[in-house]
């Protein structure tokens, strides 16, 4: 973590928000506060632009992965890439911490992939299976090619092997929040990303 001292700092969460496990006035400890994000997407859009060629399908995974998407695409703007945009739901976790084990699409097949080029995109690489399981499923559609990117990688927690081309932040073993990722549907709305436990 570069050296960074860790800052823990305690948000409420936001009303209305449910009686979730998630203890709204747990101290969240900061990782990488918005400038760090900034400057970090802004440095993927040129790694992915000179790996993929325009005219290619962002396959994004929701929910956590809403802020990250809508903020590389505007960079990838930066470099003359303009790919389609598609979402997906999976479900995998619950409202709990581990992974339910087995993951299933929820909804609708994305639009957009079969004989594309496609960067599946999500807030956190954990055991793998999820991302797994979406390139399998983009694979059935026909995708020409897959490549995998992961705002936040955590490759000691790896179950499934999985190729992450572009990565954002790598941590150890810790719960991640914000800038998107949830905990039990909280803390999505921090500007900065930190850690729970
Ligand atoms: P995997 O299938 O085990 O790799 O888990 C991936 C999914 O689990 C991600 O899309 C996240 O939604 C969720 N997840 C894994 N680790 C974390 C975390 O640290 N914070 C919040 N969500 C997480
Ligand atoms: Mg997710």
């Amino acid at each position: 973590m570069a050296g960074s001292a860790e800052k823990t700092t305690t948000r409420e969460a936001p009303s209305g928000g449910g009686a979730g496990p998630a203890d709204p006035r747990a101290p969240v400890t900061m990782l990488f506060d918005e400038a760090e994000i900034a400057r970090r997407v802004g440095a993927l859009a040129p790694e992915i632009s000179r790996a993929i060629a325009d005219g290619f399908t962002i396959v994004a995974l929701l929910k956590g992965a809403f802020v990250f998407v809508a903020d590389l695409v505007r960079a990838l703007d930066g470099v003359g890439r303009h790919p389609r945009v598609e979402f997906i739901t999976l479900s995998s976790y619950g409202r709990g911490r581990e992974s339910a084990g087995t993951v299933r699409l929820i909804g609708e097949l994305p639009d957009g992939v079969a004989g594309r080029a496609v960067l599946l995109v999500d807030d956190v690489a954990d055991t793998g299976r999820s991302l797994a399981f979406a390139r399998d499923l983009l694979l059935g559609q026909g995708a020409a090619r897959i490549w995998i990117c992961a705002l936040v990688d955590k490759p000691s927690r790896r179950e499934i092997e999985i190729a992450v081309d572009f990565t954002g932040f790598t941590v150890g073993d810790r719960f991640v929040v914000g800038y998107g990722i949830d905990y039990a549907e909280q803390y999505r709305h921090l500007p900065y990303i930190g850690a729970l436990d």
